[in-house]
């Protein structure tokens, strides 16, 4: 199981976009975890294609891309051509997630797919083979800052034995609400990616709490 820890951008200064991506690189995040919301499968907005391609050059870590769009079908390339590693979208927000994964992955990105907190979690079993990551909700999605929803720690579980059970290579990540108090069980219980808003980027030292978040094993 690895522990990788992937901060939100969310929680970032939207004036000084470059300069918190670079202070990722300084601090040993391992991922950066790019929030991408239109307004209209979540209520809020945030930022596009532009965005991740002008942040791309200024860092070497891995861009996670969390699309919170509807249909993403129409542009998963276009964020992998403007420099995402990956591309995660919703279960929730596509029809046609098969055709979708190959897009992704024909355009030579590793994709991931999303299920929200209500989301029946099975709803990923007959995708793991082709899936490179499984995105657990553990908050509803919209916004940075929200309580980790405790039910989440039964679904990561869920996922991992539906992953272990096909041998299926898919990393596990959870996203919303995680802690500097509460990683450590969310890594227990399967996920092997933690998403870090508010709690890199509120806090006071920065890589204490990327560091706090892996662990002290990790060290
Ligand atoms: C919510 C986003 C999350 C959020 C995490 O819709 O998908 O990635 O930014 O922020 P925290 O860690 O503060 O809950
Ligand atoms: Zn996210």
């Amino acid at each position: 199981m690895k522990r990788l820890v992937a901060p939100s951008i969310l929680s970032g200064n939207f004036a000084e976009m470059g300069k918190d991506v670079k202070n990722m690189n300084e601090i040993g995040a391992d991922w950066i975890h790019v929030d991408v919301m239109d307004g209209v499968f979540v209520p809020n907005l945030t930022f596009g294609f532009k965005m991740i391609s002008d942040l791309r050059p200024l860092s070497k870590l891995f861009f996670d891309v969390h699309l919170m769009i509807t249909e993403p079908k129409r542009y998963v390339e276009r964020f992998v051509k403007s420099g995402a590693d990956l591309v995660s979208f919703h279960y929730e927000a596509e029809q046609d997630i098969v055709g979708t994964i190959e897009i992704v992955k024909n355009a030579g990105c590793k994709c991931g797919l999303a299920v929200n907190p209500d989301t029946d979690i099975g709803a990923v079993a007959p995708y793991m083979d082709k899936l490179d990551l499984v995105l657990v909700m553990s908050v509803f999605p919209g916004f940075g800052g929200q309580k980790f929803i405790e039910g989440s720690l039964d679904r990561i579980a869920a996922v991992k034995e539906l992953r272990d059970k096909c041998n299926g290579t898919a990393l596990i990540e959870t996203d919303g609400g995680v802690t500097l108090e509460n990683a450590a069980e969310i890594y227990s219980a399967g996920a092997d990616v933690l998403v870090a808003g508010n709690a890199v980027f509120g806090a006071k030292d920065r890589k204490y709490a990327v560091d706090a978040i892996r662990g002290k094993d990790c060290l």
